[in-house]
């Protein structure tokens, strides 16, 4: 049998949209490549696979279940109504916040309009510290620089078991590969540069060694 055969894994994916009006938006360059990559890995192993994905142009990997969804507001839903799960693989890029959009288009004025900004949810502090926290729960963590460190105290901050850290002051974000720390408890692992679907391959067997290594104990 598949290794994840039975096994229900939950990962986000892609940026978030959050609106200021009817016609525009925030957002950030996340492409979904890595966790579109991470998906069909999973699924590849014998997962269910839920992805949660933020507005990207990607199709989706064969036997996934996506959902689609544009604000970080949207995505916590989601994820708690995809619940519950073996694992998540928390990968998106979710808008820190979030503008009261007006109803209306806004308009060309004498003084430009000044957007009130509301932090949004941390969904993956959230799912981590739920009641019905999956027993593996991977985030990501996206930095320009000092990378370990605060990979480090993001692992610990957010309640997360697993952080992939990732040097972003590159051509990483839209790009075709990756850098990665894998940080744990038990430490620091640095991957060599490989490209994104090759991370996905790596992480997808620890995740399957770790729920395996569950199920034994
Ligand atoms: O704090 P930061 O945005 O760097 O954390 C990145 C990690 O947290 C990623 O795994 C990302 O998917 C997750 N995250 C989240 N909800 C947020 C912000 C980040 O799930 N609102």
């Amino acid at each position: 049998a598949d290794r994840l055969d039975g096994k229900h894994i939950l990962v986000t994916a892609g940026p978030t949209h959050e609106p200021i009006d009817p016609v525009r938006y925030i957002a950030n360059r996340s492409s979904g490549r890595q966790g579109f990559a991470i998906a069909e890995a999973l699924s590849r192993l014998g997962a269910r696979v839920t992805l949660v994905s933020g507005p990207v142009a990607l199709a989706t990997p064969a036997g996934v279940t996506r959902v689609d969804i544009e604000t970080a507001q949207e995505m916590a839903s989601a994820v708690a109504t995809a619940l519950p799960a073996d694992a998540a693989v928390m990968v998106a890029a979710v808008g820190d916040w979030r503008a009261a959009p007006a109803a209306q288009k806004l308009k060309k004025g004498v003084t430009p309009p000044a957007l009130q900004l509301t932090e949004n949810p941390d969904i993956l502090a959230v799912l981590a510290h739920s009641a019905q926290r999956p027993k593996l729960v991977i985030g990501f963590a996206a930095e320009t620089e000092h990378v370990i460190a605060h990979a480090t105290a993001k692992r610990t901050r957010k309640g997360a078991d697993w952080i992939l850290a990732n040097d972003v002051s590159g051509d990483v974000m839209g790009g075709e590969a990756n850098t990665i720390h894998l940080v744990t408890a038990d430490g620091v692992e640095r991957w060599e540069r490989m490209p994104k679907v090759e991370v996905a391959r790596r992480l997808a067997e620890r995740i399957a060694d770790a729920l395996q290594q569950d199920t034994k104990a």
